[in-house]
């Protein structure tokens, strides 16, 4: 039996989200349906409220979530009704080329829920945000969404892990390949750079230097890892950075804004034989110009980090564990719960810069 739950839509562009009841149909081949316990609000949600990602509304908003398996469809082996999952945006194939390379990644061939949500009132159907859709009691997705984690863990601290906290570690443990000694610059220290930063600690790197504009978000990042601060508004970051290295740049720079001035930061900064990880997401229209002899001249290899390089299937429930252990503190990026029909304000405090994650909590 199809069920009725609340969610929240963001109805058409740049309209306020409302909480709206929607209708979730039973799971079919392939599908699972979740019952949310937690799920962070991200950027993306606001760039889908936007119109900045497509204009399919009605958007059920929502994406970093954690919840509980509550139905699966035939041939759904991989989970079971009961599991504490944590969310992703796509199911991979597991039989592309990428999948077979053991980089699923970059798999040709993901797949969310094929059934639809839709909105009680009009029948419209609904598009979840990044294939979630997790500001809602409960969501339909394709059963590869979901990852088993440990259930000791809270909801609000697992679902962090479905986006950009993973987004962060990732591009420091996976892309950067971070090792026990490296010196690494971290460029913007928002969620992504602070998770990235965190990612960097954990790996156990002997220096971690956090670059940003703003001194609150240094701050923070000292809290997540951070050896040493730079405000790059004050001090040219890649002169500090070098100074900070002994006069050589670090092994690993990892960029996590998404700007020109930010990547060519990054590009300079390294380490001659180092690695450069682009995280930060830039527009169409942004360029940026670099004398292919210091491309060449330099060295070492310019990498960019897609969902952290991450593997569910192997990270979430890794990453969940340390946490658990009291090695990798996830509870840090939760500055605050709020519920379901609290997510317009939030994005209010998050534009403002004045949270790292406020995260809903059902
Ligand atoms: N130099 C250094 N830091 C900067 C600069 C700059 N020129 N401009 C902005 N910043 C800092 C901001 O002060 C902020 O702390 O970058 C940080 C960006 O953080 P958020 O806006 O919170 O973004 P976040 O969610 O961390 O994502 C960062 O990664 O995954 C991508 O799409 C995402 O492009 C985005 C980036
Ligand atoms: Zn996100
Ligand atoms: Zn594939």
């Amino acid at each position: 039996m199809a069920q009725e739950v609340r969610g929240v839509i963001a109805p058409g562009k740049d309209e306020p989200v409302r909480i709206e009841t929607i209708v979730v149909p039973d799971p079919g081949p392939g599908e699972a349906v979740v019952k949310i316990q937690a799920c962070g609000v991200c950027h993306t949600d606001l760039h889908y409220k936007q119109g900045g990602i497509s204009d399919d509304y009605p958007f059920l908003l929502g994406h970093e979530a954690a919840g509980v398996v509550e139905s699966v469809g035939d041939g759904v082996t991989d989970v079971a009704p009961g599991d504490f999952v944590i969310l992703n945006w796509r199911a991979v194939c597991g039989t592309c080329r990428a999948c077979l390379r053991g980089r699923p990644w970059y798999c040709f061939d993901t797949h969310n829920a094929e059934q639809k949500m839709t909105l009680a009132s009009t029948g419209q159907e609904l598009s979840p945000a990044l294939g979630i859709g997790a500001f809602a009691e409960k969501t339909l997705v394709a059963a590869g969404q979901c990852t088993k984690v440990a259930p000791a863990a809270s909801a609000e601290v697992a679902g962090l892990l479905g986006c950009g906290v993973m987004a962060g570690i990732g591009a420091a443990i996976n892309t950067g390949n971070v090792g026990r000694g490296d010196t690494v610059a971290v460029i913007g220290c928002g969620g992504v750079g602070d998770a990235a930063i965190a990612g960097a600690y954990l790996a156990g790197a002997s220096k971690v230097i956090a670059v940003d504009i703003d001194d609150r978000k240094l701050e923070t990042a000292r809290g997540m890892g951070a050896t040493h601060t730079v405000n790059s508004r004050e001090t040219d970051p890649v002169e500090a950075i070098r100074e900070l290295t002994g006069g050589f740049g670090a092994d690993v720079v990892i960029e996590a804004v998404g700007r020109p001035e930010t990547y060519r930061q990054a590009f300079y900064a390294r380490d001659l034989a180092g690695t450069v990880v682009l995280v930060g997401v830039p527009t169409p229209e942004m360029k940026l110009e670099l004398p292919l002899l210091d491309v060449f001249g330099r060295g070492g290899s310019l990498k960019s980090s897609w969902y952290g390089d991450c593997l569910p299937s192997r990270d979430f429930p890794m990453l969940i564990d340390l946490h658990l252990q009291g090695r990798l503190d996830l509870g840090k990026f939760v500055t605050e719960t709020i519920r379901l029909d609290e997510v317009e304000q939030a994005f209010d405090r998050m534009h403002a810069g004045d949270v790292l994650r406020s995260v809903v909590v059902l």
